[in-house]
């Protein structure tokens, strides 16, 4: 189906050029409408095809990487989609196209469903020459993270490269806000594919009308303005820690959750320390400044909703810069992510958290974690935060209600897991549950433990393991409480349980996983090779899900 192309006939452009200029410009006019893209001539008998493969931990790379497979469909592409974790190296030798999409994790890492793929295609020896393969790159990352800025797209860029694919467009790295970056590498990419494949119609307007995915109700975008319910400290009085149970309403929102997803929060900073950076940078604090969303506020209010500016705490200001200026040098405030702590079964409309406040001190500044202090010591009861649901497909409690689940989620790592103690009671799923649990000290920090203990005495919970790591002299942690229940560990796993992960990604999630790798070896008789592969197995019959950060 073709459009109104907006490039005349008569403007100096050769026709492929000119197809490709209305795409590109349909496609900027028509954000939330329909879109003019240049595609596959439609006579074409051989489309074709086109591999869009994603790495993605929290859903991220997988949704963009769906909806750029339809829209090569749209194109006439014959497109399909897939996951890191489905594909072998060697499947590659048979595909013409490949795009990648990958996100990174931990510190550089690859996204869970993409490690055995990169471990597959670095193995000396026997990894795949891809030659003939054409291929291009979506990192996806956050800056915030340095040296290992989109590390994981970077390498397999790389790697795709020396196995001797040819790369039809550069790789592009978006920071957190990727929909325009990202857009820009696709039409990008069509146009080399285009060009590539031959199919172009070069006599015909052979653009195809692509709907834009209209997002409809509160999202990312357009978050819903939450009442909050109440946020009740977890930790008892003495304790170290300060986690809180917080409880918003989704009254009149239709949002609607599944157990493992998460909520976005959008935080405001502290007024304190909006108040103090403008002091230090001697700026007018009511002086009026155009915001990246398009309207205008006073300063004030403009850095405590819209900037994040933790990196200018304590710094002192080298020059004076106007408040245009000084709001231009900032990035845009980003929400946070908290795994959701309740079944909306069993709380209709309400939506759970359990957040830890985030306070530490640093070159003598006693510096607070933005949204976990907005929530703790700033959002009154009654008043609201704008909130959205992120959806984590990967992290899902089985479909069959008898298959049993292990879950490892020390501090705040239980908040999925309380939800998903929920939802399976309230649907009376009847296989086994396991909560390895952990924190410092029994007495203040058993989070949820009225809630933990009674399901441990009415059954619901088969099993539970804690590890106070501050109770002993020695530290004991929930991977210690895995290896000392190993047996058992390794025949529930045989019988098919799932095993899920939640809480710290950086020291945590490591040791977890390695004591499961030596359980499966050990009481597998496997060696390390065979282990490694039937953990991988897990992970990719989604047997093995983390919600780690
Ligand atoms: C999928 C997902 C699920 C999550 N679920 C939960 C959850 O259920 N509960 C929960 O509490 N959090 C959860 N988080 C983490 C949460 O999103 C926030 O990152 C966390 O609350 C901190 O945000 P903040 O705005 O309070 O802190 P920020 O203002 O973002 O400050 C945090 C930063 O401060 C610095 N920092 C922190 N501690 C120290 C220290 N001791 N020394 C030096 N620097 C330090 C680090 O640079 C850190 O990145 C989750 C994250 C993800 C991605
Ligand atoms: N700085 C803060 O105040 C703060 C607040 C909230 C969240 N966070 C961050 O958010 C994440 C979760 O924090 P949280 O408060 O929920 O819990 P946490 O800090 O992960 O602590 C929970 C339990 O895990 C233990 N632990 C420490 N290292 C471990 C390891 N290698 N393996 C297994 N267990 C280990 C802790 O013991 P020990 O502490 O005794 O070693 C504690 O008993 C962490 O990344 C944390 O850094 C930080
Ligand atoms: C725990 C955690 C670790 C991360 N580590 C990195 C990193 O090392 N480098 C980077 O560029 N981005 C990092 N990111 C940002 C993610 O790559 C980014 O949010 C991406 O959009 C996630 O996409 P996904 O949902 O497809 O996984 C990290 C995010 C989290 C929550």
């Amino acid at each position: 189906m073709s459009t109104v192309p907006i490039i005349p006939e008569s403007a100096p452009f050769s026709s492929e050029q000119r197809s490709w200029l209305n795409g590109f410009l349909a496609g900027i006019l028509s954000r939330g409408a329909a879109g003019t893209l240049p595609s596959i001539n439609s006579n074409a008998t051989d489309k074709p095809k086109l591999l869009v493969l994603f790495g993605s931990q929290s859903g991220n790379a997988e949704g963009y990487s769906k909806k750029l497979c339809k829209e090569a469909n749209a194109r006439g592409f014959q497109a399909r989609v897939a996951g890191l974790e489905s594909i072998q190296p060697e499947e590659l030798q048979t595909e013409n196209n490949v795009l990648l999409i990958t996100s990174t994790w931990g510190e550089g890492d690859m996204p869970d469903n993409a490690i055995s793929f990169w471990d597959k295609l670095n193995q000396n020896g026997s990894s795949p020459k891809l030659d003939g393969l054409k291929f291009s790159v979506l990192a996806l990352g956050d800056m915030n993270y340095g040296d290992t800025f989109c590390l994981a797209g970077r390498k397999l860029d790389q790697r795709f490269e020396e196995l001797g694919a040819q790369r039809i467009h550069p790789r592009v790295d978006c920071d957190v806000d990727y929909d325009e970056l990202a857009k820009t590498w696709s039409d990008g990419v069509f146009l080399s594919l285009l060009n590539t494949t031959g199919n172009h119609d070069e006599t015909t307007n052979s653009s195809v009308v692509v709907e834009k995915e209209i997002e409809t109700g509160y999202t990312r975008k357009n978050p819903f303005p939450a009442p909050l319910i109440e946020c009740v400290a977890l930790n008892a009085e003495r304790s170290a820690k300060d986690t809180r149970h917080v409880a918003f309403s989704l009254e009149g929102s239709g949002l609607i959750y599944e157990t493992g997803d998460a909520l976005g929060l959008l935080p405001e900073n502290c007024p304190e320390v909006v108040a103090n950076i403008i002091a230090a940078h001697e700026l007018d604090a009511d002086a009026i400044v155009h915001i990246h969303n398009g309207s205008e506020a006073p300063l004030k209010e403009a850095l405590k909703k819209h900037y994040e500016i933790r990196s200018l705490i304590g710094k002192s200001p080298e020059t004076k810069v106007s408040p245009t200026d000084f709001i231009n040098s900032l990035r845009k405030l980003q929400p946070r992510l908290y795994s959701i702590a309740s079944s909306l079964k069993a709380h209709p409309n309400e939506v759970h958290l359990c957040v830890g406040a985030v306070r530490y001190e640093k070159d003598s500044i006693q510096h607070k974690g933005v949204a976990s202090t907005f929530l703790a010591d700033r959002l009154a009861k009654g008043k609201t935060a704008g909130v959205f649901i992120h959806t984590a497909k990967h992290f899902r409690i089985p479909a069959n209600g008898k298959t049993p689940i292990i879950m490892v989620g020390p501090g705040t790592g239980i908040a999925p897991f309380r939800a998903f103690l929920e939802e399976r009671k309230i649907t009376g799923a009847t296989g086994n549950n396991w909560l390895f649990f952990g924190d410092q000290k029994r007495s203040t920090d058993f989070l949820y433990h009225d809630q933990v203990l009674n399901w441990v005495k009415d059954g619901h919970l088969t099993r539970l393991d804690t590890a106070f790591s501050r109770d002993q002299t020695e530290k004991v942690y929930v991977q210690d409480r895995m290896l000392s229940a190993a047996s058992e560990l390794w025949s529930w796993l045989e019988q098919g349980s799932y095993f899920y992960v939640c809480g710290d990604a950086s020291r945590m999630a490591k040791d977890v996983d390695a004591a499961l790798h030596t359980i499966v070896q050990q009481q597998g008789g496997k060696s390390e090779d065979d282990a490694s592969a039937y953990v991988n197995e897990m992970k990719k019959s989604k047997r093995y899900a983390r919600d780690v950060y």
